[in-house]
Formats: C-alpha cells, structure tokens, sequence
C-alpha cells in the first residue's frame, strides 16, 4: 500500500520553493514589494521565510508594535499564490531592548558581556529576554493565526552559542541539581574530581567550563554541553508556547546547521514539526573532487531526514550562486544550482529554499548571492537558473510525502563527538570522528545504496547493517542492544577507539572495547597514533571468507587488539605488532560484528563493505554499477519508486540501465540500456 507523509502544510500539497525575504529593509520603497510579487510569481517561487530579522520593524519602541507593512506583505503574498514562513524576531534584537535591559547580552566564557550588535548575541536564560520574545511571538500568532498565507513558524534563527552570565551559572546548577538528584557526591564520582584535587564540597563552587578556569574536567564539559542543549531548547519552548496555543495546526521548525558542535540536534528534533537546515557547500573548490564534497553533504541530508525517522524535511536556506563569507566565492557553475537543488529532494526534501530573495543593500551580505539581484530584473543567469529548479519542482509532486527505509545506519552521534574532541589522546589534530563517518557512508553513496545516519539511541531494528565508527562513549543499554541486534541476524561493525567510556566520560574498567568486547569478540589493549610518514599497512589472511584479498594501507591509528572469540581476518604488516590482528569478525547469535582496529585507506572501506553490500542483498536505489561521482538516490511511497541520478563530476557519464526502462519524470522521456549524464547532470526517473 502506498505510504506517504502528508505535505508540510495542507495549504499548499506541493513543494515549496522561496527563501528569505527581507521586505522590511525596502519599506521606503514599497514599489519594490509589487515588482518581488511579479517575480516571485515568474520564478515558480511560492513560499517566503518572513520577519527573521524584523522586530526593530515589528516593535520600533517597547511596546509599540507596527504591524502593517506585514500585514500588506502577507496579503500581497496570499493574493499572489504564495505562502509564508513566518519568522519569530529572537535572532536579533533591537537596540531598545539591549540598552534597557543589558542583561539580555550574551556572556562569553571569558566572563565578558558582550555589547549590543550583531546578531544571535543573546542569553537564553534571561528572564527578561523570555518574557519579550513570548510577547511578540503572542502578537504575531494573534494577528496572522487565521491568514491564509501563514504555512510554517520559522523559529529564530539558527540557534547557537552558549552564555555564561550569572543567571546562567545558576541555571546550569539547578540543572546539575536535578541531574544528580541533589548528590554532590554522585556528580563528584561522575566527574572524577578525584583528579586534580577538583572535589567540590557546594553547588555554587561550580562554575561553566572557562579558558582562564576550569577546562580539565571532562564530565564537567559534557555537562555543560548539555545543559546549553537542554536550556537552549527550553528557551526556544518558551518561544513557541504561544504558537503552539493559538496556531495549533501550523507546523513549527528551527533552521539548523548540519553537524554545528553546539547542540545536540536528536534531542532538538524532538521538539520541531518538522527539521529544517541551511545548506551552504564551497562547490567547485579546489580542496576536494565535487564528488567527495557531494557526498559529505549527502551524508547531512541523510542526517536531517534521520532525525524524523525518514519524515521529509526542508532545505530551509542554500544559495541561488554564490555565498561571501567563504575565502574563495566561487558561482555555482551552470547545472549545479539544479544538481545541488534537487540533491537535497534526492535524499528527503520536500522544499528548495535560499537565502536570500533579493540582495539586500547595504551592510555585510550586500553581495551575498540572491534570487534577485541589485540590477533589479530577471534577466540574469541566477534568476534563469531559479526558475528552472521553479519549473522542475513542479513536476515533482508526486514525490512529495515519500520517503526511504535504508537497510544501513551510520552512528553519527553528538555526545560521543563532544567526548572524542575532549579526549587528550591519540593524534590530536587528526582525531576526526566526522570524517571517518563520512569516509564510512561514501562506500554506499559511490553505489547508490541509501543509508540512514542515526544516533545510539535509535532503535536498530529494521535495519540490517550497523556501523559505528570509532564508538568511543557507549551509553548505558546500547550495548544490550547491539548485541539483541547482532543476535536476530544483524551485521555489526566498528572501529578503533569505540567502547572506551561511558555516559560520564569515565573509562570502562576491565579492558576496551568496554561493553562491547562480548560482541565483537575482542580485546583492545593500545592504540599508537603514526605520523604522516609513518606506514603500515593491513594484510588479509589468504584462506578467509570475504571477497577482499591482498593489502590496504593504514594511517594515523593503529589498535593492538586480541582475538578473544572472534576470528582474524587480517593482519598489521609493520612496526613491532607485525602479524597481529587489524581486522576481524566474531560470530554472535545469527548475526556477526566486524572490528576495524585501524584507520585505513578509502579504498579498503569500499571494498570491505562492497562484499558486505552483496552479501547482505542490501537495497539500492539501481540495480547496476554507477561510475565515479554518480550516484543514485531512492524515494519511495512503498509501490512507486522514484531514483534521482546524479551526475557530481565535470565530466560527461555514462550509467548503464540495463535491460529495464525507465520514465524521466521531468522530460517525459522513456529511458533504457545506456544513459549518458551531462556535466553536473540530475535526472528523476520513475521505474515503471
Ligand atoms: C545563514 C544565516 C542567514 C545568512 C546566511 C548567509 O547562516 O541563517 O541569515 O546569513 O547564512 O550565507
């Protein structure tokens, strides 16, 4: 039976295309709002993120609230076929409200207020701040609750940043309180204050991590870290409780930004309608292939789609062109706005949004890219190439609502990044956990093979390989739960450096991987990290079970592992651990769990999880095997499958269909046997 999620809003069962619209900075200049209605209209354009940065225009003076050129806005928008996302004003403030109530300003670590200026420069704790922020959020939902243009609540802005005023300070104990049931002695065991003589005998001797302070104490960090989560989600709930009481049916979301270390988006998911982010790739530049880069944004798409359970998300800003806060603003070249555009409803998108509509004038994004352009008219590349994606996204409605249910998940997961990036170990400058997640999904990616990235917390079930590189923090029950996993059948793989330390950030005792040395059959004894010139490498066993053979080099860390019950697959080539294991397999229940004791080259994962992808008969989006930089992408509503092509390559190539015939959803074309991908080529195709 056909499963589908409903469209973000019922108003409009279509996607949404549009971005972010400042018409407040043209307020002296309201012809300009006719002509944005007229282009909005010709560039397939249907949907507006408004109000973002507007409050000094909303409530010029406290309390007195200006609302009609909203108003206008709104309705200009809804007798023009277009809807709005409505924006909460908290990402930037007046200067009113800095200078009455200086305590609003945010802190830094050093303990210094900062001044007014800027934006997302607030304290999420401020009382006074939460009260004004509720206040115009109540305006806003009494005064547009019944507009027909009102779709989605945009929610501030990119949420970030950490205070460390007082009332901070006191809210972060409170927290702790609640934390460690009012037990000093149970946080001093948590954070081993043993160390150091860093034992705390009062709560108010407790202060936030501080580089001319404390920074030592890893459980006092992740603690700290997730009171920011905690206490920026509490602020952003105070935000949406007048919403969510007078506009019950309209969906709320926060733009978020990718992997930001800042906060721990699985718990922030919870609480949003609907997940949204802002995608800004440095396309064409000249550090990697566009083929590596597309595959790390893939992998956050993937991430952003995951954090819903496959529920289709929004690209909430991406660039029509080009950005101006990279070191090098490089345009997109021809085909890549649609091959970036339709990359991210490849992988869950139901919208295609930029910032920014039309480049503002003045101030520092006066030459960010935009729809419209300061020469003020449509005949530029941009606008040309916005109303191509326009067009395209129209024809596309029946993949709205689908979705995927990869057979792969990738652990990618916040709290064990935080730990892993405060570990005083190992290669420091080369600890790279993202990376090495990234370096993990591009196997799939190269083949076309969806994946899910999800967190330890997520039920593993349903799928039937799970990989968790370097798996360093292993919360309680997560180990229970690889092994009933790897026990119904599952596949199992992880790394060096995985299972060393619990949810305090305190080692496990008794030997690594900790917890998940019964699975996997093994134990880690040491890690060496190599320098760059160092070599070694890792060499198979010749009478395994696999399809690998031969030797693949290793770099940066190599673990002394034993077998216990698991069985060696390869071996270390070099250095005074010749001959011991690198990589092996331990049966467990019906399933198996894999160990990679060292990191290897790309060129060893591809081939590793290639024999595991047939293997496995994993689920792939096409049935045949895609050149380098193409990949293909699923979205299905369970009986019609749609697959997105894509060619990620300057170069022109070819992708052998096999004997099945395919439907290109967007030219009408019937396709088969051979089909050759442009430059930066994307087609839809439907499988008939
Ligand atoms: C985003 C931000 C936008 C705009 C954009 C420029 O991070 O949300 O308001 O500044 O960057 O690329």
């Amino acid at each position: 039976m056909a499963d589908k999620y409903p469209p973000i809003s019922g108003k409009c069962p279509h996607f949404l295309h549009g971005g972010d619209y400042n018409p407040d900075q043209w307020i002296e200049t309201p012809e300009i709002w006719d002509e944005d209605m007229r282009l909005m209209r010709l560039s397939g354009c249907n949907a507006m993120s408004i109000g973002i940065f507007s409050w000094s225009n909303l409530e010029p003076e406290e309390g007195r609230f200006e609302f009609g050129w909203l108003d206008t806005i709104m309705d200009k928008l809804a007798q023009n076929g277009g809807y709005t996302v409505l924006a909460t004003p908290s990402g930037a403030r007046p200067a009113w409200l800095s200078a009455k109530y200086p305590e609003v300003l945010c802190v830094g670590p050093n303990r210094v207020r900062n001044l007014h200026g800027q934006r997302h420069n607030h304290c999420f704790t401020s009382p006074v701040y939460r009260e004004k922020t509720a206040a115009i959020n109540r305006r806003l939902a009494e005064r547009y609750k019944d507009h027909p243009a009102l779709i989605v609540w945009h929610i501030s802005n990119e949420y970030g940043g950490e205070c460390h005023c007082p009332l901070c300070q006191e809210a972060f104990r409170e927290w702790l309180k609640r934390k460690y049931n009012n037990d000093l002695d149970k946080l001093n065991h948590a954070w081993w204050t043993g160390f150091w003589s860093h034992r705390f005998t009062d709560w108010p001797q407790i202060e936030s991590p501080a580089p001319h302070g404390e920074s030592s104490l890893h459980g006092l960090n992740l603690d700290w870290k997730r009171f920011v989560t905690y206490q920026t989600i509490d602020f952003y709930k105070n935000e949406i409780a007048p919403l969510r009481e007078l506009t019950p049916g309209i969906p709320v979301t926060t733009n978020f930004m990718g992997t930001y270390t800042g906060l721990d988006y699985w718990k922030f998911a919870e609480e949003l309608d609907v997940v949204s982010w802002d995608n800004y790739p440095g396309w064409h530049t000249d550090a990697e292939t566009t083929g590596e880069l597309a595959s790390k944004i893939a992998f956050i798409h993937d991430l952003n789609r995951s954090l819903k359970h496959g529920k289709p998300f929004m690209l909430m800003e991406s660039t029509p062109s080009l950005v101006n806060w990279q070191p090098v603003n490089k345009l997109k070249r021809p085909g890549m706005h649609m091959l970036s555009s339709l990359q991210a409803v490849a992988h869950g998108s139901d919208t295609v949004q930029y910032f920014q509509w039309r480049k503002s004038r003045g101030s520092s994004e006066k030459l960010h890219g935009a729809v419209v352009d300061h020469c003020g008219h449509e005949n530029t590349r941009v606008f040309r190439d916005v109303t191509e994606v326009g067009a395209v996204l129209k024809k596309l409605d029946c993949v709205l609502g689908t979705t995927v249910k990869p057979d792969i998940a990738v652990i990618y997961d916040w709290e064990n990044r935080w730990a892993i990036d405060d570990a005083q170990a190992l290669r420091r400058d080369k600890k790279d956990y993202q990376k090495t997640c990234e370096n993990h999904y591009r196997a799939f990616w190269k083949s076309g093979i969806p994946v899910d990235i999800i967190n330890m917390d997520c039920d593993f079930t349903g799928y039937k390989l799970l990989i968790a590189p370097m798996l360093y923090m292993v919360r309680p029950g997560v180990a229970e739960r690889i092994e009933a996993f790897v026990k119904r059948g599952g596949v199992f793989v992880t790394t060096y450096f995985s299972g060393y330390a619990d949810e305090n950030d305190l080692c496990f005792l008794g030997g690594f991987p900790g917890p998940l040395r019964k699975v996997t059959g093994i134990w880690a004894e040491e890690i060496d990290s190599l320098y760059d010139q160092d070599s070694n490498a890792l060499v198979l066993a010749p009478d395994i079970r696999t399809s690998l053979r031969g030797e693949y080099a290793l770099h940066t860390f190599c673990e002394l592992i034993h077998a216990e019950t698991a069985e060696i697959l390869a071996a270390y080539k070099n250095d005074f651990y010749a001959g011991s294991p690198a990589l092996t397999v331990n049966s467990f229940g019906l399933g198996k769990a894999y160990y990679i004791a060292a990191r290897t080259e790309n060129r060893f994962l591809e081939d590793f999880y290639q024999s595991l992808i047939t293997e496995l008969s994993l689920l792939r989006a096409l049935d045949c095997t895609l050149p380098e930089s193409v990949t293909a992408q699923l979205r299905t509503d369970g009986e019609r499958k749609y697959i997105f092509l894509m060619n990620f390559s300057e170069e022109a190539k070819m992708v052998d269909l096999k004997s099945k015939v395919f439907k290109d959803i967007v030219t009408g074309e019937l396709l088969q046997q051979q089909i050759t991908l442009r430059p930066y080529d994307v087609r839809v195709l439907e499988e008939p």
